[in-house]
């Protein structure tokens, strides 16, 4: 830094995975503990402060420590910190939340938004990295690759076993809840049908482009999809959404995928589904308690011929391709920050206290300030 050069002091506190020997193994790994998404340099040669940490819980953690004089924020869905209206209201000098990755359901929006804080993510930073997880587990789950391979692990061999639960994606009708960025990748497949169900429609060319259906009655939709994949934001609208109730109007023998937020599915609901043969498969990487506890119940369930779990740890979005974008996103958020330069319209959630985002906003019927969700379906 130049000496003469006068500098706001902020004060950026960051809640990070803790990554342990792998930070070292595998430097690529930016958005942990210990490699701090690769701006503490950039930070300190400004003259800023920068605290991070992976304490998160309870009113004694760091991170409720450090928020009191902390203008700057930068939290992770893979880690949630809950930003709270209670921890908001101790956070007296905060003016900026950033989600380094995508979905900041971890923030209370109307909270921000009485308190003018601006919520921004990196918008777009995983989608590519989240549908490939999709299009994965999907596969995973109608071939029923899990049991597959667990059989070779433990030096078995018994195509019957594996087979008399294994199909083809082809000819099947696949359907997504939320049509936004994540949304289609699988019209090679061939399936018989792609359907969606968005309480937005997609323009006309976006629609005939991917060749997707809308269905607008969530019930209606349910019923015809085989396979059903999840993805749009966790709101007071969504939270739920799948449920006994819901399940009822599912193909029996559907799959379910859910790389979205865990707590849109209830998840005994989707356990008790699956053990009487309702559902045949769940598979994503997003829980409603994460880390997850060791006895939640989606680590256990398995459909009637003990397969049908394509489950794992908050990664899809988190891949090092992904990593890269969202810490080079959070570093351009910041510096329009502290230049006090425009943010990108795509990456603000809120600002001066009103909605910017369609996909948080719509539902609640608010204004926004900007419509700028359309862009890049
Ligand atoms: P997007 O904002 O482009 O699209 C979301 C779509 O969901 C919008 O079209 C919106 O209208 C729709 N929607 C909102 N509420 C709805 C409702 N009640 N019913 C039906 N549709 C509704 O978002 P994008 O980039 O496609 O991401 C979707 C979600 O995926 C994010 O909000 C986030 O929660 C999750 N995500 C998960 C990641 C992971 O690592 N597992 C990484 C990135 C995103």
């Amino acid at each position: 830094m130049n000496p003469t050069q006068v500098v706001n002091k902020e004060k950026i506190l960051a809640v990070l995975y803790s990554a342990g020997k792998y930070a070292k193994e595998q430097p690529k790994l930016l958005g942990t503990l210990e490699n701090k998404l690769g701006i503490k340099e950039w930070l300190e040669s400004q003259g800023h402060e920068y605290v991070v940490t992976d304490d998160k819980e309870g009113p004694n953690s760091e991170f409720q420590k450090h928020i009191k004089d902390a203008t700057c924020v930068i939290t992770t869905p893979f880690h949630p910190a809950y930003l709270t209206k209670e921890v908001m209201n101790k956070a007296e000098k905060l003016k900026i939340a950033i989600t380094a990755g995508v979905g900041s359901d971890h923030i209370d929006l109307n909270a921000a938004n009485e308190r003018k804080i601006t919520v921004a993510e990196v918008t777009g930073s995983n989608v590519v990295a989240v549908a490939e997880h999709v299009i994965m587990t999907i596969l995973n789950l109608v071939r029923n690759f899990v049991p597959a391979h667990e059989q070779i692990m433990k030096g078995e061999w018994n195509v019957a076993q594996v087979a008399r639960n294994s199909y083809d994606l082809e000819n099947k009708v696949v359907g997504t809840i939320g049509a936004g960025r994540i949304g289609y990748r699988l019209k090679p497949f061939d399936c018989k049908e792609l359907l969606y169900f968005d309480y937005q429609s997609l323009p006309k060319e976006a629609s005939d482009a991917v060749g997707v259906r809308r269905v607008e009655d969530l019930k209606d939709f349910l019923s015809q999809c085989d396979v059903v994949t999840i993805n749009a934001p966790l709101h007071e609208g969504t939270y739920h959404l799948i449920n006994d109730d819901t399940i009822k109007s599912m193909k029996p023998g559907a799959w379910l995928i859910n790389t979205a937020r865990g707590a849109i599915c209830d998840a005994a609901a989707v356990k008790r589904a699956m053990a009487s043969g309702h559902i045949n498969g769940y598979g994503g990487d997003v829980w409603d308690t994460q880390p997850a506890p060791a006895d939640h119940p989606l680590r256990s369930a398995i459909n009637t011929m003990g397969g049908g779990n394509a489950m794992t740890a908050h990664i899809s979005g988190t891949s090092l391709d992904s990593q890269e974008r969202y810490a080079n996103g959070v570093k351009e958020i910041l510096d329009n920050y502290f230049n006090k330069k425009e943010q990108t319209p795509a990456n603000l959630i809120v600002i001066d206290g009103q909605y910017a985002s369609k996909a948080y906003a719509d539902y609640i019927n608010v204004n926004r300030v900007n419509d700028v969700t359309d862009e890049g379906k």
